[in-house]
Parts: C-alpha cells; structure tokens; sequence
C-alpha cells in the first residue's frame, strides 16, 4: 500500500505534506514525492528510498507553492526508483496524480495512450491516470475529466490529483483503498490515513466507494462517480494526536508493546458485566435467530491476524460449540470453498485494508454467509463491508509489526466467543463469568509481563546472533509459536519457525542442534507435562531453550541447563487469556534482538503495514 496526502490552506504546503508522509510512511517506504502548485505551474521534488532522501532532496532545491500533494509508495509496479516514485506528470507536466492501488487495465490503457502521442517516462501504473485525465481535460473543470477517465480504469484505487490549468483545487477518488478528508478552519486535507491530519484537525469524512471529493479553500463537495452530490456527515476522531508520536520511545513498536496493557481495556470496556456474566456485543450487527442457526464459522485473514484467528478458533470452538475453520484471505476463494446462509464469516484485519482478507469476504458473502469484521481502523473496507464490526480499540498502530493490533484482536476474538456462546445458551452466566474476571485483570498481568523487558534484553544479547530458531506451543499456544516466529522474522530477518511441539518429532527436530535455540512456551496448563517432554527432546539433540514458563513453577528446572538455557516467567492466569500473556515476551524478545542486529524495526526491509494488493 501506499500513503497519500493533500492540502490546501493557508499554512506553507511543503511543511504540511512532509509532516503527513511521516506519519504516513508505515504504509510504504520505498520512495516518496511532493508536488506544489506555484506560479500557475506544478513543481515536483521526488526520491528514491525513504522520506528522510526526500527531506535531502528539499533542502538542497527547496520549494514553496500553494497548495499540494504528498506519496510514499510501496512498490507494485516499477522498480523503486527516483522515476517511478509519485506524483507522477502528464505530457504537458501540468497535471499530477498520486496513487494508492492497482489499475489492473494499465498495459492495455498505456498501449492505446501510446498510439494516440502520449509519451510515458516511468514502468508504474499510476503514470497511465495523468496521461488519461490529460486526454480527457476540456473546459469543464477537473473533476469531470477525472470522472470520464473513471470509466476506463480497473481495479481498486485511491486517486488524487491537481491541474495547473484548473487551479486551487484538489479531486480525490476512491474505489477501495481509504480516503479520508480532512475539514481544519479554512484548511482542507486529503490523505489514507488519520494519523496523517490528526495534528490538524479531528473533524473528517470517509469517502465512500464509487465517491469523489472536489476540495477548494472555500470547502469541499462530496459527489458520486456520475456527478450526484452525496450528503456526508463529518466524524470527530477521538484519538489524542500523541497517540501517533513515539512518545519518546525509541520505536513506534515498542511504545505500541507498552500501551497493549490501554489497548486491551479499551477493546472490554463498556462490553461485559462480571456481576452479571453478560457479554455487550450488539455491534456484530447478527440477529439471534441467525447465531442459533449457524452450522459453522469460517474465520478469513492473512499475517498476524490469521494466528489471531487460530486462537479465535479454539475460543469459539469450546466455548459457542461452533465448528471452525481459519483460511488464509488469498487462499479462501480459489477453493470453491462450501458456505451457505448458515455460516458465519469472521474477517480479522488491523487495517481493514488488506486486499485478500477483503476479497476472501466478498467471496463468502457471496455464497451467503453472514459477516463480522475484527478491525482496528473506524471505516476502511472490511468494516463497510462486513454485516458487523467489533472494532479493537487499540489506536493508530504504526510499526509494521503488529504487536498491540493481535493482542487486541485476541481479547475481542474472546468476547465474540463468548457472543455467540450466550446468544447460543451452550454458557450460562455462572460459566461466562470467570472469562470475564479474567479479562478484566488481563491488563494488569500485561504490565507485569512487561516488567521483564530487561531480562528479555539480557536474553536477546545472547541469541542475536543465531541464524534460526524454533518456536513450540500447543493448544492455544501453538499460533502464538507461530506468532513468534514472524515477529523475530519480519524485524530481524533471522530464519524462524513456529510449530505446535508434539508435530516436532514428524520432521524439524532434525534441525535442532546446539546453534539452533529453540523458544518453548511451557506455562502451568493442561499439557505442561507434554511440553516437558517435547523440552526434554529438544535437549537431547543438543539445543539451547529458551523457555515461558510460569513463576514459581521449577518442573522445567529438571531438564534446563541452569547456565546454557533461558527462562522468561510468566505470571499465572487463566487458560484463554495465556495467548495475551504469552506474546508478549515474544515481542519483547523480536524487538530486542532485530535493535541489536541494527535492523530498522519500524520500517522493515519489504514490507508495508498492510497489504492491499492480492
Ligand atoms: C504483522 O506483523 C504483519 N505486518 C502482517 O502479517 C499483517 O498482520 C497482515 O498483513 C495482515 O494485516 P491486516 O491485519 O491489516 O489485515
């Protein structure tokens, strides 16, 4: 995905834009560009790599305008050079487009702009947008040229643009990807994401689908694809702009590690009752008749999310005594997958934007399933799409690495289980409630977690070097093995792999030797004593183990080497909320090592925070 940013207003542009596509730059870090109107021409300052070039490139040519446009891109189409970076130019130079999405048509639309004169200079797709408006400018304003050229393109996109030859406004288009419109006091903003604007203004208006913005200094009109004026209300954004600042920590991930134990009360807040043993979950929009009548769920994600949605099964399997199955979003709907009006579809998304996990919705709703979402962002895709929302209320998540994002996730996985276990009668509210107890103390088990970042830091001093690791759990702990895994893979691009322990003897014990340490989460459960021996086992081929275990708790003691292995205490609690407790030393423990390697935690190599191609 990429990031997007507009403005028009009295402050200095450049300044503005900047500022936004730091905030922006999670979204993609492969280069970035700027593009002001000034003089009744358009100036463009461009880079490869990340925003910091660009800052470069603008102190030694400076510039000024009007008003403008801002993109940090990750890359699709084209290399990620200097020329392919956005706004990318019509012929004339006197239009510029900035681009979040895919034109599928691009090749074919290029060829025939091509036979007709125009000359493209870059491999992107975006660059077929400014020659199309170009060719479809007459004397009727932007907006109109913008929508004739709508008629040509394919695929999903967030498009915005400028023309010197129709000054002081800025359109904006969606057709999938987020737009959000920002209204300050006689400034206006366009950008992908509120974090971008929030040090602005609170006060913005989502774009829907198939919907255009036409922003000017005087304010800014809402239309559909044909022209219809679209009412829109404008939403308050609650969010404190510190919430998007490091705030002092080193990293936007580690400062999302430590706000998990606010995130996971703000995402029970105003949903439970201990007294009571009642869950509040009337946002998943699905009446009771239809959670009676559900056969099965069918939960659909990609990433973290999807070990997210591992868990989520083993809640709602034993506690709304649903069967359940956990796909990937790009696998799900190549596999002519059975649905019918009695399944349930659980979407889990941080973003609501990654294009898979959308299309792996569409594709179940299609066959007639109804839908929930589990989302972080108020009004992307997957919450406009789903029947229902429970929304995580974790706040802007920054870093690539989603940390604060799953574990809420989690707790709201938790609270649907036990949705749909209430509304389905297989709990009582004498049973519901310790759930609840245990939810409401989870935040206070977090902070003591987090007590033990320095001896996590002590134990990444001596593993950073190692080259791959495994990671063991079982039962609810097996995905947050898995979880592990790719947190110390995508931050410190060290080899890892998770996997539930007893299916270690079927194959990758072959790998363990005394260079590979091996992460085992053994907390005091129901198959501790498996674990042991799964421990056990992976001493005998000469590993070093790094082990979760529950303080006070000395079985393990028996088979760890007191000076080769590690330990991380956890603190005791209950079987569903272990997955929470659990992670998080894992993430401590990917941070840490990934800062001692000196990998860039917060912008790894590669990736962007969410993933809105398939
Ligand atoms: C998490 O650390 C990853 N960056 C990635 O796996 C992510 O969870 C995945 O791309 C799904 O994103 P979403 O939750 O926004 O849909």
């Amino acid at each position: 995905m990429c990031g997007i940013i507009g403005y028009i207003g009295s402050k200095q542009v450049v300044p503005v834009l900047v500022d936004g596509l730091r905030r922006l730059e999670y979204r993609g870090y492969d280069s970035a560009g700027v593009a002001v109107v000034k003089h009744g021409g358009i100036e463009v300052r461009r880079s490869a790599g990340k925003l910091s070039n660009l800052e470069g490139v603008l102190t030694h040519q400076p510039l000024d305008g009007d008003y403008g446009l801002g993109h940090t891109r990750w890359a699709t189409h084209g290399r990620p050079t200097e020329e392919n970076a956005h706004p990318h130019r019509d012929c004339t130079g006197r239009l510029v487009v900035v681009h979040n999405g895919i034109i599928e048509n691009y090749l074919e639309l290029k060829h025939q702009l091509q036979r007709e004169g125009h000359t493209f200079v870059t491999e992107t797709d975006t660059e077929v947008v400014a020659h199309l408006v170009e060719r479809e400018m007459r004397d009727d304003g932007l907006e109109n040229a913008v929508r004739r050229s709508l008629l040509y393109l394919r695929g999903l996109f967030a498009v915005v643009l400028m023309s010197a030859d129709d000054p002081e406004k800025i359109v904006a288009v969606r057709n999938g990807p987020p737009v959000v419109v920002g209204l300050g006091d006689g400034e206006f903003f366009v950008a992908s994401d509120i974090p971008a604007i929030l040090s602005h203004t609170r006060d913005v208006v989502f774009l829907g689908d198939e919907e255009m913005a036409i922003i000017t200094r005087r304010g800014v009109e809402f239309t559909d694809y044909a022209g219809g004026s679209v009412s829109k209300a404008s939403q308050r954004i609650l969010w404190d702009p510190v919430m998007a600042e490091k705030a002092g920590y080193k990293h936007f991930m580690l400062k999302e590690i430590f706000e998990q134990p606010w995130a996971i009360k703000e995402t029970v807040l105003g949903r439970i009752s201990v007294e009571t043993g009642t869950v509040f979950l009337d946002e998943v929009g699905l009446d009771a008749a239809d959670v009676r009548a559900f056969d099965r769920v069918v939960v659909l994600a990609c990433g973290t999310s999807w070990h997210a949605g591992q868990v989520g099964k083993f809640f709602i399997e034993q506690l709304a005594r649903l069967p359940v199955e956990v796909d990937y979003g790009s696998e799900y709907r190549y596999r002519d997958p059975i649905v019918s009006d009695r399944t349930l579809a659980v979407v889990i998304t941080q973003s609501g934007e990654t294009a898979d996990t959308l299309a792996s919705l569409r594709e179940a709703k299609k066959r007639g399933a109804k839908s929930v979402a589990i989302c972080n962002v108020v009004g992307s895709m997957a919450t406009r799409e789903a029947n229902g929302t429970v929304y995580t209320h974790a706040g802007p998540e920054i870093g690539v690495a989603s940390t604060k994002a799953f574990t809420s996730q989690l707790v709201a996985l938790h609270l649907l289980a036990l949705y749909l276990a209430q509304v389905r009668g297989t709990m009582t509210p004498a049973e519901i409630r310790p759930h609840l107890e245990a939810l409401s103390q989870l935040p206070l088990l977090v902070e003591d977690v987090l007590k033990t970042e320095g001896q996590i830091e002590e134990i990444a001093k001596r593993f950073y070097q190692c080259s791959d690791f495994l990671y063991l759990g079982r039962g609810l702990l097996y995905p947050i093995a898995l979880e592990g895994a790719l947190k110390l893979k995508e931050i410190s691009y060290i080899h890892a792999e998770g996997y539930p322990a007893g299916e270690m003897k079927h194959g990758p014990i072959a790998l363990i030797d005394e260079k590979m340490p091996v992460v085992a989460i053994a907390p005091k459960d129901a198959v501790f004593e498996k674990m042991l021996g799964n421990v056990q086992e992976a001493k005998a081929r000469g590993g070093s183990v790094l082990a979760l275990v529950t303080r006070g708790d000395s079985r393990l003691e028996e088979v760890l080497d007191p000076i080769k292995d590690s330990r991380i205490p956890l603190p005791e609690c209950h079987p569903f909320v272990a997955p929470v407790v659990s992670v998080v030393p894992m993430q401590l423990l990917a941070y840490h090592i990934a800062v001692r390697r000196g990998c860039d935690v917060d912008q790894p190599r590669n990736l962007a925070k969410s993933v809105t191609v398939e």
